[in-house]
C-alpha cells in the first residue's frame, strides 16, 4: 500500500512521547524506527552533511548559548516568545545581533527553538530544560565540551592510527590524553580543576537521575540503621555528591586499594567497570571479594551488558565513548562471566533493562568449590 506523502507527514507531526503512556520499550523502538525512516529518506549527501557539518555546528551554538546564560535567563524571564533584541539583552556578554540571528537560524532549523516570525523566537521544552540548572541538561552539554570531545572527534581517529588500530586497553594511554591540552587523564583533570569535576558529576547525576544510594535511602528510610549506607568515590567527586548524611556515610576510597568496609550485605558499583580494562577491573573486584562474607555478601554491578547482536545505539556509543575517554569498554554477558569468575564470583542473575541501557548483574562469591552459597 502506498501512503500519500502528505498523510505520512501529518501522522508523524501528531505523534508525541505522551502517546506511549509510560511504555518506554515501545517509545524507544518507535524512535529507532523513526531514525531508520530518516536514514531511508535522506539522500547520501544529506546524511554526510548532517553528520559532518550540522551536528558539530549545533553543539557549538548550544554551548555558546549556555556560556552566555541565554537559556537560563530566558527561562527566568518567563520563557515567552522573545525578539532577537531581547535575546541579545539576556546574554551575559555583549553579542552582535547580526551574529545571534545566524545562530538562532540554525537552532530553529534543528528544533531547539521555534522561529515564530522574523527575528521572533519561542523556546522549546528542550531549550527551557537547558536553562533549568535543576534539570542538569546544561551540565551534560558542558561535560561534552569539557571531556567527551577530547575522547572523540579527530583525536579519536588519530589515536587509533597512532596505536596501530589495536583495541585500546591501557588507561594511561587514551585518545582523551592525546586530545586534552594538559595531556592528563580524565580523573586527574577532574581532580585538578573543580569546574571539570562539576560538569562530569552533573552529567553523571543527570544520567543516573539522582544517586542510587539516595534513592535507596528514600525508599527504605525507616529500615536503615544510621551510617549503614556507605558512599565511596574520589574525594573530589564525593564533595559534590550532595547526599543526606543521616543514614549515608561518605568515605573517600581508591578502589584499586584494599576495601575497608568488610562483610557488607551488598557492594554496588554503578558505571564503574566500564571505565576500566579487565586487568584493573580484576584488581577492584579482588579487593571487593576479599572484603565480602561468603554466602552473605552480594555484588551488584549496574553497567551495560552488550547483546551479542543488535546492541542499542546507546550501548554501542557508550562502549566507543569509554574507548575514547579511558581506553576502556562495555562488556557482553560472556565477557562479564569471564571477568567475574576470574575474581572468584558467580553470577546469580542479570536484571535486564527492557530499554537496553544498563543492566544489573547480581553475583556472589563462588567459594572454594566454585559453587554458590546463597543464604
Ligand atoms: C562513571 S562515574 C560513576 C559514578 C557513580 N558510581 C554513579 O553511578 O553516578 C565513575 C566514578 O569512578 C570514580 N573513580 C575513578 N577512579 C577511582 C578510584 N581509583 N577509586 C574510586 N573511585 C574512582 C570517579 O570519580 C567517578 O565518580
Amino acid at each position: 500500500m502506498t501512503v500519500p506523502a502528505t498523510n505520512t507527514a501529518d501522522l508523524l507531526r501528531q505523534a508525541s512521547a505522551h502517546d506511549f503512556d509510560g511504555d518506554e520499550s515501545t517509545r524507544l523502538a518507535t524512535i529507532r524506527e523513526a531514525q531508520r525512516l530518516i536514514n531511508r529518506l535522506q539522500h547520501l549527501t544529506e546524511r554526510s552533511w548532517e553528520l559532518a557539518f550540522e551536528n558539530w555546528a549545533v553543539l557549538g551554538i548550544v554551548q555558546t548559548f549556555v556560556n552566555l546564560g541565554i537559556f537560563e535567563r530566558w527561562l527566568d524571564a518567563g520563557g515567552d516568545t522573545a525578539s532577537l533584541e531581547t535575546l541579545c539583552g539576556l546574554a551575559k556578554a555583549a553579542i552582535d545581533p547580526k551574529l545571534l540571528v545566524r545562530l538562532c537560524r540554525l537552532l530553529a532549523a534543528k528544533d531547539f527553538i521555534e522561529e515564530v516570525a522574523e527575528e521572533q523566537y519561542k523556546p522549546t521544552a528542550f531549550s527551557l530544560a537547558l536553562g533549568d540548572r535543576g534539570s542538569l541538561q546544561a551540565g551534560w552539554i558542558q561535560c561534552g565540551h569539557d571531556h567527551f570531545k577530547y575522547g572523540g572527534l579527530d583525536h579519536f581517529s588519530r589515536f587509533l592510527q597512532e596505536t596501530s588500530y589495536r583495541d585500546p586497553v591501557d588507561g594511561g594511554n587514551t585518545a582523551y590524553r592525546l586530545g586534552c591540552p594538559e595531556n592528563l587523564d580524565l580523573w586527574a583533570r577532574c581532580s585538578l580543576t573543580p569546574e571539570l569535576q562539576t560538569s562530569f558529576s552533573e552529567m553523571m547525576e543527570c544520567w543516573t537521575r539522582g544517586h542510587d544510594i539516595s534513592l535507596f535511602r528514600a525508599r527504605h528510610h525507616a529500615a536503615i540503621p544510621a551510617g549503614s549506607l556507605v558512599l565511596q568515590d574520589r574525594p573530589e567527586a564525593l564533595a559534590l555528591a550532595g547526599v543526606d548524611l543521616d543514614k549515608i556515610r561518605i568515605m573517600p576510597h581508591d578502589f584499586l586499594t584494599p576495601q575497608l568496609v568488610r562483610n557488607a550485605r551488598a557492594y554496588m558499583f554503578h558505571a564503574v567497570f566500564h571505565d576500566w580494562s579487565d586487568e584493573k577491573s580484576l584488581v577492584i573486584l579482588k579487593h571487593t571479594a576479599a572484603a565480602m562474607k561468603l554466602g552473605y555478601s552480594r555484588l551488584l554491578i549496574a553497567d551495560v551488558v552488550l547483546q551479542p547482536t543488535g546492541a542499542s545505539a546507546f550501548q554501542a556509543a557508550m562502549d566507543v565513548s569509554m574507548m575514547g575517554l579511558l581506553s576502556a569498554k562495555e562488556r557482553t554477558q560472556g565477557m562479564w562471566e569471564e571477568l567475574l569468575s576470574g575474581a572468584g564470583f558467580k553470577i546469580l542473575k542479570i536484571w535486564k533493562d527492557p530499554k537496553r541501557y544498563e543492566s544489573v548483574i547480581e553475583a556472589e562469591l563462588a567459594g572454594p568449590d566454585g559453587g554458590a552459597h546463597s543464604q
